[in-house]
Protein backbone atom coordinates (compact mmCIF):
# COMPACT_ATOMS: atom_id res chain seq x y z
CA UNK A 1 0.00 0.00 0.00
CA UNK A 2 1.24 3.34 -0.79
CA UNK A 3 0.85 7.02 0.23
CA UNK A 4 0.00 9.77 -1.79
CA UNK A 5 -0.47 13.55 0.06
CA UNK A 6 -1.88 16.46 -2.03
CA UNK A 7 0.15 19.15 -1.21
CA UNK A 8 -1.01 22.02 -4.05
CA UNK A 9 -4.24 24.27 -4.30
CA UNK A 10 -5.11 27.43 -4.31
CA UNK A 11 -4.71 28.42 -0.47
CA UNK A 12 -6.99 31.70 -1.69
CA UNK A 13 -9.08 31.92 1.13
CA UNK A 14 -6.04 31.78 3.37
CA UNK A 15 -4.17 34.76 2.11
CA UNK A 16 -1.36 36.52 3.47
CA UNK A 17 -0.44 33.54 4.88
CA UNK A 18 0.06 31.42 1.82
CA UNK A 19 1.72 33.85 0.05
CA UNK A 20 4.71 32.76 2.18
CA UNK A 21 3.86 28.69 2.10
CA UNK A 22 1.58 26.39 1.15
CA UNK A 23 -1.96 26.62 4.05
CA UNK A 24 -0.34 22.47 4.34
CA UNK A 25 1.98 23.73 6.32
CA UNK A 26 0.08 26.06 8.65
CA UNK A 27 1.04 25.16 12.32
CA UNK A 28 -2.09 23.42 14.09
CA UNK A 29 -0.88 22.70 17.59
CA UNK A 30 2.51 23.80 16.86
CA UNK A 31 2.63 20.83 14.02
CA UNK A 32 2.28 21.37 9.85
CA UNK A 33 -1.09 20.39 9.20
CA UNK A 34 -0.10 17.86 6.50
CA UNK A 35 2.43 16.44 9.18
CA UNK A 36 -0.96 14.96 10.60
CA UNK A 37 -1.80 13.01 7.63
CA UNK A 38 1.69 11.66 6.85
CA UNK A 39 1.68 10.35 10.29
CA UNK A 40 -1.89 9.00 10.11
CA UNK A 41 -0.49 7.08 6.86
CA UNK A 42 3.12 6.12 8.70
CA UNK A 43 1.02 4.57 11.85
CA UNK A 44 -0.99 2.59 9.27
CA UNK A 45 1.89 1.24 7.62
CA UNK A 46 2.01 3.25 4.78
CA UNK A 47 5.88 4.26 4.54
CA UNK A 48 6.33 4.68 0.81
CA UNK A 49 4.73 8.37 0.21
CA UNK A 50 4.38 10.90 -2.78
CA UNK A 51 4.16 14.46 -1.66
CA UNK A 52 2.05 16.36 -4.55
CA UNK A 53 3.18 20.16 -3.98
CA UNK A 54 2.08 22.98 -6.12
CA UNK A 55 4.06 25.45 -7.98
CA UNK A 56 4.51 28.44 -5.39
CA UNK A 57 6.93 27.81 -2.50
CA UNK A 58 7.21 23.75 -3.00
CA UNK A 59 10.88 24.10 -1.68
CA UNK A 60 9.45 24.51 1.94
CA UNK A 61 7.44 21.90 2.15
CA UNK A 62 10.88 19.77 0.69
CA UNK A 63 12.93 21.53 3.22
CA UNK A 64 10.64 20.46 6.24
CA UNK A 65 10.16 16.72 4.81
CA UNK A 66 12.82 16.11 2.93
CA UNK A 67 13.54 12.57 2.53
CA UNK A 68 11.51 11.85 4.98
CA UNK A 69 13.65 9.56 7.36
CA UNK A 70 13.31 12.38 10.29
CA UNK A 71 9.43 11.27 10.62
CA UNK A 72 10.09 7.07 9.40
CA UNK A 73 8.62 7.44 5.54
CA UNK A 74 10.50 7.68 2.55
CA UNK A 75 8.99 10.55 0.07
CA UNK A 76 8.80 11.11 -3.18
CA UNK A 77 8.22 14.70 -4.76
CA UNK A 78 5.44 15.09 -7.82
CA UNK A 79 5.13 18.76 -8.86
CA UNK A 80 1.62 19.96 -9.95
CA UNK A 81 2.21 22.84 -12.22
CA UNK A 82 -1.27 24.31 -12.14
CA UNK A 83 -3.91 23.17 -9.24
CA UNK A 84 -6.07 21.61 -11.66
CA UNK A 85 -8.26 19.29 -9.37
CA UNK A 86 -7.48 16.82 -6.81
CA UNK A 87 -8.12 14.14 -9.33
CA UNK A 88 -5.27 15.43 -12.02
CA UNK A 89 -2.96 15.71 -8.98
CA UNK A 90 -3.97 11.51 -8.50
CA UNK A 91 -3.16 11.46 -12.08
CA UNK A 92 0.35 12.53 -11.40
CA UNK A 93 1.17 9.96 -9.07
CA UNK A 94 0.74 6.89 -11.65
CA UNK A 95 4.09 6.02 -12.48
CA UNK A 96 4.88 6.55 -8.59
CA UNK A 97 1.68 4.18 -7.45
CA UNK A 98 2.51 1.24 -10.01
CA UNK A 99 0.11 -1.63 -9.28
CA UNK A 100 -0.04 -0.75 -5.80
CA UNK A 101 -3.34 0.13 -4.33
CA UNK A 102 -3.50 3.27 -2.64
CA UNK A 103 -4.24 5.87 -0.17
CA UNK A 104 -4.89 9.66 -1.04
CA UNK A 105 -4.68 12.23 1.58
CA UNK A 106 -5.53 15.82 1.21
CA UNK A 107 -2.94 17.81 3.18
CA UNK A 108 -5.66 20.11 4.81
CA UNK A 109 -7.97 17.30 6.44
CA UNK A 110 -7.21 16.19 9.80
CA UNK A 111 -9.26 13.12 11.39
CA UNK A 112 -9.35 12.34 15.03
CA UNK A 113 -10.30 8.56 14.42
CA UNK A 114 -6.97 7.56 12.66
CA UNK A 115 -7.02 5.36 9.46
CA UNK A 116 -5.25 2.15 10.64
CA UNK A 117 -8.72 0.10 10.87
CA UNK A 118 -10.21 1.42 7.23
CA UNK A 119 -6.59 0.27 6.11
CA UNK A 120 -7.28 -3.23 7.29
CA UNK A 121 -10.45 -2.92 5.73
CA UNK A 122 -9.87 -2.15 1.98
CA UNK A 123 -6.83 -4.68 2.38
CA UNK A 124 -8.88 -7.67 2.95
CA UNK A 125 -11.90 -6.18 0.55
CA UNK A 126 -12.84 -6.50 -3.43
CA UNK A 127 -13.35 -2.82 -3.46
CA UNK A 128 -11.99 -1.44 -6.35
CA UNK A 129 -11.89 2.23 -3.73
CA UNK A 130 -13.41 3.17 -0.69
CA UNK A 131 -14.60 6.39 1.02
CA UNK A 132 -14.47 7.70 4.31
CA UNK A 133 -18.14 9.65 5.15
CA UNK A 134 -18.55 12.12 8.01
CA UNK A 135 -22.40 13.20 8.83
CA UNK A 136 -21.95 17.24 8.46
CA UNK A 137 -24.45 20.10 8.96
CA UNK A 138 -23.15 22.12 5.79
CA UNK A 139 -22.82 19.79 3.23
CA UNK A 140 -23.28 22.16 0.38
CA UNK A 141 -19.78 22.62 0.91
CA UNK A 142 -18.42 19.44 -0.09
CA UNK A 143 -18.89 15.87 -1.85
CA UNK A 144 -21.55 14.44 -0.92
CA UNK A 145 -23.10 10.70 -1.15
CA UNK A 146 -26.47 9.74 -1.90
CA UNK A 147 -27.44 5.68 -0.73
CA UNK A 148 -30.56 4.38 -1.75
CA UNK A 149 -32.96 2.94 1.26
CA UNK A 150 -30.69 -0.57 1.76
CA UNK A 151 -27.84 1.78 1.89
CA UNK A 152 -26.26 1.04 -1.27
CA UNK A 153 -24.36 4.19 -2.54
CA UNK A 154 -26.15 5.50 -5.94
CA UNK A 155 -24.26 8.69 -6.68
CA UNK A 156 -21.62 10.99 -5.13
CA UNK A 157 -21.99 14.91 -6.37
CA UNK A 158 -19.54 17.95 -5.91
CA UNK A 159 -20.39 20.57 -3.63
CA UNK A 160 -24.65 20.37 -4.70
CA UNK A 161 -27.22 23.48 -3.88
CA UNK A 162 -29.69 20.45 -3.25
CA UNK A 163 -27.68 17.86 -0.93
CA UNK A 164 -29.01 14.27 -1.25
CA UNK A 165 -27.72 13.83 2.24
CA UNK A 166 -25.75 14.33 5.39
CA UNK A 167 -23.10 12.56 4.33
CA UNK A 168 -19.49 14.59 3.28
CA UNK A 169 -16.92 12.77 1.40
CA UNK A 170 -13.28 13.25 3.75
CA UNK A 171 -10.49 13.76 1.87
CA UNK A 172 -8.97 10.53 2.92
CA UNK A 173 -9.27 8.14 -0.46
CA UNK A 174 -8.48 4.44 -0.76
CA UNK A 175 -7.89 3.84 -4.27
CA UNK A 176 -6.84 1.29 -7.10
CA UNK A 177 -4.71 1.69 -10.27
CA UNK A 178 -8.18 1.12 -12.36
CA UNK A 179 -8.52 4.83 -11.27
CA UNK A 180 -6.11 6.49 -13.20
CA UNK A 181 -7.87 5.00 -16.62
CA UNK A 182 -11.30 6.98 -15.41
CA UNK A 183 -9.66 10.07 -15.00
CA UNK A 184 -8.34 10.14 -18.35
CA UNK A 185 -11.48 10.33 -19.31
CA UNK A 186 -12.87 13.22 -16.92
CA UNK A 187 -13.59 16.92 -18.59
CA UNK A 188 -13.06 20.13 -16.08
CA UNK A 189 -15.95 20.52 -13.63
CA UNK A 190 -17.63 24.18 -13.34
CA UNK A 191 -14.68 25.17 -11.33
CA UNK A 192 -12.37 24.18 -13.95
CA UNK A 193 -11.23 21.41 -12.02
CA UNK A 194 -10.77 17.67 -12.93
CA UNK A 195 -12.97 16.54 -9.75
CA UNK A 196 -12.29 12.99 -7.36
CA UNK A 197 -15.63 13.48 -6.82
CA UNK A 198 -16.48 12.58 -10.65
CA UNK A 199 -13.93 10.00 -10.98
CA UNK A 200 -15.18 7.88 -8.29
CA UNK A 201 -18.94 8.28 -9.61
CA UNK A 202 -17.07 7.01 -13.37
CA UNK A 203 -15.83 3.83 -11.04
CA UNK A 204 -19.53 3.37 -9.91
CA UNK A 205 -21.01 3.92 -13.36
CA UNK A 206 -18.54 1.27 -14.79
CA UNK A 207 -19.77 -1.22 -12.52
CA UNK A 208 -16.33 -1.18 -10.26
CA UNK A 209 -17.65 -1.72 -6.42
CA UNK A 210 -16.82 1.15 -3.88
CA UNK A 211 -17.25 0.29 -0.31
CA UNK A 212 -17.98 3.31 2.41
CA UNK A 213 -16.83 3.88 5.84
CA UNK A 214 -17.83 6.44 8.10
CA UNK A 215 -15.16 8.44 10.22
CA UNK A 216 -15.05 7.75 14.36
CA UNK A 217 -14.48 10.96 16.14
CA UNK A 218 -13.76 14.11 14.52
CA UNK A 219 -13.14 14.92 10.89
CA UNK A 220 -11.88 18.47 9.96
CA UNK A 221 -11.23 20.25 6.31
CA UNK A 222 -9.41 23.33 6.58
CA UNK A 223 -10.28 26.02 4.44
CA UNK A 224 -10.86 28.93 6.39
CA UNK A 225 -9.01 30.70 9.42
CA UNK A 226 -11.88 29.79 11.27
CA UNK A 227 -11.61 25.85 10.42
CA UNK A 228 -8.02 26.48 11.49
CA UNK A 229 -8.81 27.97 14.66
CA UNK A 230 -11.53 24.94 15.43
CA UNK A 231 -8.75 22.16 14.26
CA UNK A 232 -6.33 23.59 16.59
CA UNK A 233 -9.31 23.66 19.51
CA UNK A 234 -9.90 19.99 18.45
CA UNK A 235 -6.14 18.90 18.90
CA UNK A 236 -5.25 20.84 22.02
CA UNK A 237 -8.73 18.97 23.51
CA UNK A 238 -6.50 16.07 23.25
CA UNK A 239 -3.16 17.51 24.50
CA UNK A 240 -0.82 16.32 27.24
CA UNK A 241 0.37 18.11 30.54
CA UNK A 242 3.98 18.19 30.21
CA UNK A 243 6.73 20.85 30.64
CA UNK A 244 10.44 20.57 29.62
CA UNK A 245 11.53 23.98 29.87
CA UNK A 246 12.02 26.26 32.57
CA UNK A 247 8.98 27.19 34.99
CA UNK A 248 10.01 29.56 37.73
CA UNK A 249 8.18 29.88 41.03
CA UNK A 250 5.11 31.60 41.32
CA UNK A 251 3.90 31.21 38.15
CA UNK A 252 0.45 29.44 37.66
CA UNK A 253 0.20 26.69 35.17
CA UNK A 254 -3.89 25.32 35.21
CA UNK A 255 -5.43 22.37 33.13
CA UNK A 256 -3.39 20.59 30.17
CA UNK A 257 -0.69 22.41 28.67
CA UNK A 258 2.27 21.32 27.05
CA UNK A 259 5.81 23.19 27.34
CA UNK A 260 8.53 22.80 24.93
CA UNK A 261 12.20 22.73 25.60
CA UNK A 262 14.65 25.39 26.72
CA UNK A 263 11.43 27.81 27.03
CA UNK A 264 11.33 30.15 30.08
CA UNK A 265 7.82 30.80 31.93
CA UNK A 266 8.20 33.64 34.15
CA UNK A 267 7.32 34.16 37.60
CA UNK A 268 3.91 36.14 37.53
CA UNK A 269 2.68 34.42 34.20
CA UNK A 270 -0.57 32.83 34.09
CA UNK A 271 -1.19 30.26 31.43
CA UNK A 272 -4.57 28.09 31.25
CA UNK A 273 -4.82 25.22 29.16
CA UNK A 274 -5.67 23.40 26.92
CA UNK A 275 -2.62 25.10 25.42
CA UNK A 276 0.65 23.93 23.63
CA UNK A 277 4.33 26.57 23.58
CA UNK A 278 7.25 25.49 22.01
CA UNK A 279 10.61 25.45 22.04
CA UNK A 280 13.03 28.18 23.23
CA UNK A 281 9.94 30.65 23.70
CA UNK A 282 10.03 33.31 26.30
CA UNK A 283 6.99 34.31 28.32
CA UNK A 284 7.39 36.92 30.73
CA UNK A 285 5.62 37.81 34.25
CA UNK A 286 2.15 39.00 34.11
CA UNK A 287 1.17 37.56 30.64
CA UNK A 288 -1.61 35.42 30.18
CA UNK A 289 -1.78 32.49 27.85
CA UNK A 290 -5.79 31.47 27.48
CA UNK A 291 -7.49 28.80 26.65
CA UNK A 292 -6.80 26.99 22.96
CA UNK A 293 -3.73 28.73 22.30
CA UNK A 294 -0.29 27.44 20.42
CA UNK A 295 2.68 29.56 20.83
CA UNK A 296 5.48 28.06 18.17
CA UNK A 297 9.36 28.30 18.94
CA UNK A 298 11.64 31.30 19.41
CA UNK A 299 7.94 33.16 20.71
CA UNK A 300 8.81 35.97 22.89
CA UNK A 301 5.82 37.29 24.95
CA UNK A 302 6.83 40.43 27.02
CA UNK A 303 3.47 41.52 27.24
CA UNK A 304 -0.13 41.21 26.91
CA UNK A 305 -2.55 38.49 27.11
CA UNK A 306 -3.41 35.35 24.60
CA UNK A 307 -6.61 32.92 23.73
CA UNK A 308 -7.71 30.79 21.14
CA UNK A 309 -5.12 31.56 18.65
CA UNK A 310 -2.15 30.52 16.71
CA UNK A 311 1.54 32.28 17.30
CA UNK A 312 3.76 31.10 14.65
CA UNK A 313 7.46 30.51 15.35
CA UNK A 314 9.66 33.51 16.28
CA UNK A 315 6.77 36.13 17.02
CA UNK A 316 7.45 39.35 19.37
CA UNK A 317 4.77 40.22 21.20
CA UNK A 318 4.41 43.16 23.82
CA UNK A 319 0.53 44.56 24.27
CA UNK A 320 -1.36 46.60 26.71
CA UNK A 321 -4.89 44.54 25.28
CA UNK A 322 -5.95 40.90 24.13
CA UNK A 323 -5.15 38.96 21.18
CA UNK A 324 -8.54 36.90 20.81
CA UNK A 325 -9.42 34.15 17.82
CA UNK A 326 -6.01 34.92 15.60
CA UNK A 327 -3.43 33.20 13.41
CA UNK A 328 -0.27 35.51 13.71
CA UNK A 329 2.35 34.46 10.99
CA UNK A 330 5.99 33.56 11.38
CA UNK A 331 8.05 36.34 12.29
CA UNK A 332 5.81 38.82 12.88
CA UNK A 333 5.94 41.73 16.27
CA UNK A 334 3.07 43.09 17.73
CA UNK A 335 3.29 46.58 20.32
CA UNK A 336 1.59 48.68 21.56
CA UNK A 337 2.16 52.60 20.62
CA UNK A 338 3.56 53.98 23.85
CA UNK A 339 4.31 57.26 22.32
CA UNK A 340 1.33 60.28 20.76
CA UNK A 341 0.21 60.58 19.20
CA UNK A 342 -1.81 57.49 19.68
CA UNK A 343 -3.54 55.14 17.37
CA UNK A 344 -2.91 52.15 15.86
CA UNK A 345 0.68 52.23 13.27
CA UNK A 346 0.17 49.08 10.95
CA UNK A 347 2.39 47.47 8.88
CA UNK A 348 0.71 45.07 6.87
CA UNK A 349 1.07 42.66 3.72
CA UNK A 350 -1.01 42.42 0.93
CA UNK A 351 -4.80 40.37 1.83
CA UNK A 352 -4.48 40.70 5.68
CA UNK A 353 -7.58 40.57 7.72
CA UNK A 354 -7.50 43.34 10.55
CA UNK A 355 -9.87 43.64 13.37
CA UNK A 356 -9.35 46.56 15.55
O1 LIG B 1 -11.98 18.07 2.30
C1 LIG B 1 -12.91 17.24 1.68
C2 LIG B 1 -13.37 17.81 0.37
O2 LIG B 1 -12.19 18.05 -0.43
C3 LIG B 1 -14.31 16.84 -0.34
O3 LIG B 1 -15.55 16.72 0.36
C4 LIG B 1 -14.60 17.29 -1.76
O4 LIG B 1 -15.37 16.34 -2.42
C5 LIG B 1 -13.29 17.51 -2.51
O5 LIG B 1 -13.52 18.02 -3.81
C6 LIG B 1 -12.41 18.51 -1.75
O6 LIG B 1 -13.07 19.75 -1.77
P1 LIG B 1 -12.36 21.16 -1.53
O7 LIG B 1 -13.11 22.21 -2.28
O8 LIG B 1 -12.20 21.36 -0.08
O9 LIG B 1 -10.96 20.97 -2.22
P2 LIG B 1 -9.74 22.00 -2.25
O10 LIG B 1 -9.72 22.71 -3.54
O11 LIG B 1 -9.76 22.83 -0.99
O12 LIG B 1 -8.49 21.04 -2.22
C7 LIG B 1 -8.33 20.05 -1.24
C8 LIG B 1 -6.85 19.79 -0.99
O13 LIG B 1 -6.19 19.30 -2.17
C9 LIG B 1 -6.04 20.98 -0.53
O14 LIG B 1 -5.13 20.54 0.46
C10 LIG B 1 -5.30 21.43 -1.76
C11 LIG B 1 -5.10 20.15 -2.54
N1 LIG B 1 -5.13 20.36 -4.00
C12 LIG B 1 -6.25 20.89 -4.56
C13 LIG B 1 -6.33 21.10 -5.92
C14 LIG B 1 -7.58 21.69 -6.55
C15 LIG B 1 -4.03 20.04 -4.77
O15 LIG B 1 -3.00 19.56 -4.25
N2 LIG B 1 -4.10 20.26 -6.13
C16 LIG B 1 -5.21 20.77 -6.74
O16 LIG B 1 -5.19 20.95 -7.98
Amino acid sequence: MKGVILHGGHGTRLRPLTHTGPKQLIPVANKPMSQYALEDLRDSGVNDIAIVVGDSLSNKVQNYYKNGQEFGVRTTYIHQKQPNGIAHAISLAEDFVGDSPFIVYLGDNLLKGKIAEFVKVFKESNFDAMILLCKVKNPQRFGVAKFDKSGNLLELVEKPKEPPSNYALTGIYFLKPIIFKIIKGLKPSWRGELEITEALQGLLDSGHPIGYKFVTGWWKDTGTVEDILEANRLVLDDIKKEAEGIIEENTSIQGRVTIGKETIIRRGALIRGPAIIGRSTVVEKHVFVGPYTSIGNNVKIKRGEIENSIIMDGCQIEINGKITDSLIGAGTTLTTNQRSPKGCRLVVGENSRIVL
